[in-house]
């Protein structure tokens, strides 16, 4: 393999660096491209071909169907781990001991608690409002409550900080919950897993004492870990440009959950389930909406399908629709919608059009199942695939502070006007 690449323009012929990952993944290094060219850039709409970043976190492969977390395979940290011990991996780039998990658990705990002003910030939104909306309002809104800025100089600052928003974040999702469904907005309690003080919060009734019901706490673990990070995505890579101008790390987060609320990205498990509701009303013809999904004239898609990286099955999907058949199984929850699913996708793995352009079912297509049976509203599917996709915010944005990368700023092609005189309004 030559470890140069050359570009020739007008005659002139220039060489570029190869850089080879610990993955034999190759990328021609263009930093020096526009001042070696006297201004050549390139342009690659949506980032297909072009990568921001190197990056020790996340490996994924999607050809093969490969997802792994710092080298650990997601097969087996879903199986095995639970997502604290994968939140720290991700965050510091190891599993950690006993020792180390529990003293991170207990700093978490420390930070379990929000200034009771959050909730006059979410008294002021209608019950109407999207949880998503109000969780990236709140998560931003934390910033006022812990105005200083991360030192990320400072292992200590850098480590407090993530401590506090992995505490505080489950309170303010739970919350988005309660409030939505006029219920009082409590704390879990320090001597629950973390898992299971998220479920009591967003779960517990007055009245009642709340049972944990370890179908749940496992189903909730599993599916978190599955979406904890996933490298140069939409809304990480919006966590990365954000804080790459030193906005703060909360800020960021919320920015970050801003673009994961889209449809093409993680509102698609909202999405899939409203598509596969209407698929059900619609008397099951899925035959009907392969053909829309098929049709150019037509916008719609079949939601939860299709990836810019997967060309293969998602192996997040393989592991959550097994998931949802154990989990539906074992609450005894006979769900159509899941027999739905798993027609449109046989189908579609059959079909030409989905073939020929690589389009399978992705982690959004059936993790809605699983929170629907668990009692989630699907309106907060979304909230619950950004409290998953946290730790991977936390781990990206910090890598991206240490390693000290420059402020994101693409270039462009500029395609409008020339230079012209200005006009008067009168000449107009
Ligand atoms: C997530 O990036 C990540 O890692 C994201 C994520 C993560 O963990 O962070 O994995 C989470 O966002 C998963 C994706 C969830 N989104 C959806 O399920 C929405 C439906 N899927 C799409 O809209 C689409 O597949 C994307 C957005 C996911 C990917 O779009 P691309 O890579 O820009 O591909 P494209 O839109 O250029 O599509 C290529 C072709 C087109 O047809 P042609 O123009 O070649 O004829 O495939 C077609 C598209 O029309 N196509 C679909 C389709 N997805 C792509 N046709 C019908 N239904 C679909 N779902």
């Amino acid at each position: 393999m030559s470890d140069k690449a050359t570009l020739e323009i007008n005659g002139n012929k220039y060489d570029f660096p190869l850089v080879t990952g610990t993955e034999n993944e190759v990328a021609i290094d263009i930093k020096t491209l526009r001042g070696v060219t006297g201004g050549v850039t390139t342009i690659d709409p949506g980032y297909k071909n072009t990568g921001s970043c190197e990056s020790a976190i996340t490996f994924l492969d999607g050809e093969k169907g490969i997802l792994r977390y710092r080298g650990y395979s997601i097969e087996e940290l879903a199986e095995k781990a639970d997502f604290l011990e994968v939140a720290y991996l991700l965050i510091f780039g190891e599993l950690p001991n006993t020792e180390e998990l529990e003293k991170f658990h207990s700093d978490i705990k420390k930070h379990a608690v929000v200034d009771d002003d959050i909730k006059k910030i979410l008294d002021a939104f209608p019950k109407s409002a999207h949880p998503m909306g109000v969780l990236a309002s709140l998560t931003s809104a934390l910033t006022a409550f812990n105005p200083t800025s991360v030192n990320v100089d400072s292992e200590e600052e850098m480590y407090n900080a993530i401590v506090r928003i992995l505490g505080k974040f489950p309170i303010l999702v739970a919350w988005t919950m309660r409030k939505k469904q006029g219920m009082p907005l409590d704390y879990g309690s320090s001597s629950l897993g973390y898992v299971e003080n998220i479920l009591q919060m967003m779960f517990k009734r007055p009245d009642e004492e709340y049972k944990q019901n370890p179908i749940l706490v496992n189903a909730l673990d599993k599916l978190l870990i599955l979406h904890a990070d996933h490298e140069q995505n939409c809304s990480t890579s919006t966590v990365r440009i954000t804080g790459s101008s030193h906005a703060g790390l909360f800020v960021s987060l919320s920015a970050g959950i801003s673009a994961l609320w889209g449809p093409l990205h993680g509102g698609a498990n909202q999405a899939v389930l409203e598509m596969l509701e209407d698929i059900k009303e619609d008397g099951g013809d899925t035959k009907k909406y392969m053909a829309k999904a098929k049709d150019k004239s037509d916008p719609f898609r079949l939601m939860g399908f299709g990836h810019r990286v997967y060309k293969n099955f998602d192996p997040r999907a393989k592991i959550i629709k097994v998931a949802a058949e154990e989990v539906l199984g074992d609450l005894g929850v006979e769900d159509p919608i899941l027999d739905i699913a798993k027609g449109l996708s046989e189908e579609a793995l059959k079909d030409p059009y989905f073939v020929d352009r690589k389009l399978y079912p992705n982690v959004d297509f059936y993790s809605g199942i699983i929170y629907r049976a668990m009692g989630i509203p699907v309106e907060m599917f979304t909230v619950m695939f950004a409290l998953g996709r946290l730790p991977g915010w936390i781990a990206q944005w910090k890598e991206m502070r240490m390693r000290k990368e420059p402020i994101g700023r693409p270039r462009q092609l500029y395609v409008g006007e020339t230079y012209r005189p200005f006009k008067d309004i009168s000449e107009r």
